[in-house]
């Protein structure tokens, strides 16, 4: 059997272009004792792996020029030979950019069988996966969110932002989102249920963004939620009240290697501001307590979210390089099968 599979061909010298990837035709191996042969149905992408293109100091390791491009996959179990799995189960793991992923079953945790009872098999990989546990981790954990606080997100629209809103004004508080397009703010607005979402693409400068979010969030901004970076993270810096705490997830404005600089430093201070980065794969112990309140979201239909699909294998580094810049609306997946 064959797998067709992506490679980083190269490193990208600024902006990532689709001559970095390369796809491939291999032979699927056979299975060794405790392996087990994964179909892939869907692919993950995200944006964290533009990082991994470079080798730069990060939290974890670049993909080596010529390796298969790290992804989570979720797809069902086609051949075991682990008593762990056996054929016809749906999985979600890190299966890479490819058709087809030999597992080694024994792999602590890198794994894990999924009930597609009553939530879908690509649920696994936005609201009820990794995106949507950051949403929860950064917000609930960091940002601690209390009833009748503003929160502010950017990225809104999209896998983690959509979520955190949503989470936001479970817990009673005004929710406030940024996103590019007056398409993506009226889905923020009245598919999500966000109180205001504020077109930033229509805000070009600090003055005109500052005014926005002054009347989006009157009464200033509690906690923000930080995908982004730039003018946007100054800007709401600068709305910020005393003693609110900031969930620094992405600089995705930032990934391609632009300059973000914070030109108030000192309102962290005056402000007496707690800005906190965070991995969500550093806090698997979290990982139980929000899945299961995310599961319950989406099963129940409470949980709303969007996706965007890519159809092939094929097609994934055009996918990939359009969710960098913001062509995707929800999360961003590509069917295998
Ligand atoms: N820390 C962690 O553990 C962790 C885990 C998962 C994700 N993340 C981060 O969370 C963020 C969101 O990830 P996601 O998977 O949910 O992606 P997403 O929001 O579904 O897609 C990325 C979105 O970013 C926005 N964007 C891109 N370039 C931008 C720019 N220059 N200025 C403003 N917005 C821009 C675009 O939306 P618009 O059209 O609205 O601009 C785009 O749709 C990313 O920064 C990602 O790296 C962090």
């Amino acid at each position: 059997m064959n797998n067709r599979r992506i490679v980083l061909a190269s490193r990208p010298a600024a902006e990532a272009t689709t001559a970095n990837f390369r796809l491939e035709t291999v032979p699927t191996p056979a299975l060794a004792e405790g392996q087990v042969l994964v179909r892939n149905h869907w692919l993950s992408l995200d944006p964290y792996m533009r990082m991994r293109m470079n080798d730069m100091k990060s939290y974890a390791p670049p993909v080596a020029v010529d390796a298969v491009m790290v992804g989570g996959t979720a797809g069902v179990v086609a051949e075991s030979r682990s008593d762990a799995f056996k054929a016809g189960d749906t999985v979600v793991g890190a299966g890479g950019w490819q058709e087809w992923t030999v597992v080694e079953a024994a792999q602590k945790g890198a794994w894990r069988k999924v009930d597609t009872a009553r939530v879908p098999l690509a649920a696994y990989l936005g609201a009820v996966g990794m995106p949507g546990v950051t949403a929860w981790v950064g917000l609930v954990h960091f940002i601690e969110p209390k009833a009748g606080e503003t929160i502010v997100v950017d990225a809104a629209s999209g896998a983690v932002g959509g979520v955190v809103g949503q989470l936001a004004k479970a817990r009673g508080c005004r929710a406030v989102g940024l996103a590019g397009g007056a398409d993506k703010c009226a889905y923020v607005k009245e598919e999500l249920r966000f109180d205001e979402c504020i077109d930033y693409k229509a805000h070009r400068d600090f003055a005109s963004l500052a005014a926005a979010l002054d009347k989006a969030a009157p009464n200033g901004v509690d906690g923000l939620f930080e995908n982004v970076g730039g003018l946007i993270l100054d800007v709401v810096l600068s709305r910020m009240n005393a003693f609110g705490r900031i969930a620094l997830c992405g600089m995705i404005a930032g990934y391609d290697g632009a300059p973000m600089p914070i030109t108030q430093p000192r309102l962290l201070l005056t402000q007496r501001l707690r800005l906190q980065g965070f991995i969500v794969s550093e806090h698997m112990q979290l990982w139980p307590q929000a899945l299961a309140e995310l599961a319950e979201g989406v099963a129940s239909g409470r949980l709303k979210y969007r996706e965007t699909v890519a159809d092939g294998l094929e097609n994934a580094p055009e996918a990939f390089l359009g969710l960098l810049k913001g062509r995707n609306f929800g999360k961003q997946l590509v069917k295998l099968a």
